[in-house]
């Protein structure tokens, strides 16, 4: 298949798009003779705001950007929405050419599962994995790890940037690079919000119009639980149950409403400061998630 370079108005850069892993190699390896450091970002593409905030990150910090799209099937569970998850290649191609990007590497699914997807080889990071969203969606964080493996193993990138808006995800990541001794820094970016504070995601265009007229609730109601964190309440789950209560008012159907510690989504106790109010709820057909952090100062001592 090779490398196609995308045509450009003069003064920008040249894109390369590849859609296998020797191309994907070739070009990084060239890079890599010659000095270059390398940013990565690995996407499902259908683009917006949040991926180019990352990609805007990876730009300022290495010498070159690759991004990856790949709608990976197997992080999506029975009945999810792999089928009809939007793809926009096209559309993509033109934004991250038009954002500066180097290299775009956009497999089909043979040439990252070349055993197929029921029985192949599975990366699976304990605990973080079957918490939160992972009891939802059981063997999506395996998912996720197994194809960010094979994409690392292959870009060797210096640095690869996720979203905090997926901030279990990025966790998960961080751990399996962490465990796997993958030699690699991995970046988080801050949450990319609509003017109405809805946090930006591509399953926002399943919302009906007067859906999205409610969904920025799901942010209001992080906000409300963050500010009672900062006035001092302690008392988590009375926190947790006027989220769940404020978002089914709002017609949502939550799935978890949670306060967490940051560092590693465990239980916190009265005295931790680094907190994170998680949540997931439906909003008729679309799965919406986000968090906020609330660092508290610690309490005084006696
Ligand atoms: O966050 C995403 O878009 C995906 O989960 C990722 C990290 C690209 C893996 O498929």
């Amino acid at each position: 298949m090779g490398s196609l370079p995308i045509q450009q108005p003069a003064g920008m850069n040249r894109m390369r798009t590849v859609y296998d892993l020797p191309g994907l190699r070739e070009s990084i390896g060239a890079w890599r003779r010659e000095g270059r450091s390398i940013a990565f970002v690995p996407t499902m593409g259908n683009l917006h705001g949040g991926h180019l905030s990352l990609l805007d990150r990876a730009r300022q910090i290495a010498d070159r950007t690759v991004v990856s799209i790949f709608v990976n099937p197997i992080q999506f569970g029975l009945g999810e929405d792999y089928a009809r998850y939007p793809s926009t290649l096209k559309e993509d191609s033109r934004l991250l050419s038009g954002r500066g990007l180097d290299l775009l590497f956009a497999p089909d699914l043979a040439q990252l599962y070349p055993g197929g997807v029921d029985t192949d080889t599975r990366v699976t990071v304990p605990d973080l994995s079957s918490i939160l969203c992972g009891k939802f969606r059981p063997g999506h964080f395996s998912g996720v790890a197994t194809v960010v493996t094979k994409l690392l193993i292959n870009a060797q990138p210096d640095v690869v940037l996720f979203g905090e808006k997926d901030y279990q995800q990025y966790l998960v990541i961080r751990r399996l690079v962490a465990d796997l001794c993958i030699p690699v820094e991995v970046i988080a970016m801050p949450i990319v919000r609509e003017p109405d504070g809805l946090a930006m995601s591509s399953r926002n265009a399943y919302l009906s119009a007067a859906e999205r007229q409610r969904a920025p609730m799901i942010y209001q109601a992080l906000q409300n639980a963050a500010d009672r964190l900062r006035h001092g309440e302690r008392d988590y789950a009375s926190i947790e149950r006027a989220g769940v209560a404020a978002l089914e008012k709002t017609g949502f159907r939550p799935e978890y409403f949670s306060v967490r510690r940051s560092e590693d989504l465990g239980e916190p106790r009265p005295a931790d400061t680094k907190l994170s109010i998680l949540t997931a709820a439906w909003l008729g057909v679309a799965r919406l998630i986000d968090n906020v952090k609330v660092y508290l100062d610690p309490l005084p001592k006696g």
